[in-house]
């Protein structure tokens, strides 16, 4: 899988990941992984299932049981789609408690490796380019402040008819981050050879555009 070609996006909450990733991978015609949907699955699941969050077996127990399917940009748990659910906050959160737990990740290792098929693969995350995809021969950390990100949070909710409020959004958007950015396994940080790309002020053609520029001068892929 190593001559396959990934690109990978990391970054905190809210700063474009999804957005980037998804138009990369149009304007390449490769596969886009969402890995924190994974996690997010995993922290809804052991919500559902009863299970202590803070207890690491019990919920990477849990994985090897879901019955995933990817299908069109939605996400399906069982047959129920649960696509909206997962975007939800308070679904953010719960995977944030999830993921800070070293079963729970290698339990969604694999996984994420299978994402890597040909003609290639742009992956958001938290650990795409420290972890997962080490050799990517791109890695993009993604930034932008805070009171733009919980902007664009805000944004993205009211338009989907989701009530949101911009304080609660910023609080519970810093609190996760310092979550992600402190736990011991594979903690949000820029990998070494990371370009850093800070949006706060660059629309996201602008930001489709830097990317696929380093792209070009990365070549031959
Ligand atoms: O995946 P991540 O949480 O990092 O962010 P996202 O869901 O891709 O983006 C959050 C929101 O910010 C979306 O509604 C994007 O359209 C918006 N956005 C923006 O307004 N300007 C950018 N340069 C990037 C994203
Ligand atoms: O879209 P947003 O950036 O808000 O969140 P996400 O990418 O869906 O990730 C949700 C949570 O999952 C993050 O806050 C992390 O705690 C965790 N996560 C992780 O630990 N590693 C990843 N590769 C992706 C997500």
């Amino acid at each position: 899988a190593a001559d396959i070609p990934v690109i990978t996006i990391d970054g905190p909450t809210a700063s474009g990941k999804g957005t980037l990733a998804d138009e990369v991978g149009k304007a390449l015609g490769y596969g886009v992984l969402d890995s924190g949907a994974l996690y997010r699955v995993a922290g809804l699941a052991a919500r559902r299932a009863g299970v202590d969050l803070d207890d690491g077996d019990a919920v990477a127990a849990l994985v090897p049981g879901l019955d995933l399917r990817f299908q069109d940009g939605h996400i399906f748990l069982g047959s129920e789609d649960v696509s909206a659910r997962l975007r939800a906050e308070a679904t953010g959160l719960l995977a944030s408690q999830v993921a800070v737990h070293p079963q729970v990740r290698s339990a969604l290792h694999q996984l994420q490796l299978s994402f890597r098929r040909l003609p290639g693969l742009v992956a958001d995350g938290r650990d795409m380019g420290t972890a997962l995809f080490p050799d990517a021969p791109l890695k993009i950390f993604l930034t932008a402040s805070a009171a733009t990100r919980a902007e664009r949070r805000y944004k993205q909710l009211i338009s989907k008819g989701i009530p949101a409020n911009i304080e609660g959004l910023r609080e519970d958007l810093e609190a996760r981050d310092e979550r992600d950015k402190n736990r011991a396994t594979s903690p949000l940080a820029p990998a070494q050879d990371a370009l850093l790309l800070d949006n706060s002020a660059l629309g996201i053609e602008e930001s489709v555009t830097q990317v696929l520029d380093w792209w070009q001068q990365r070549r031959p892929f």
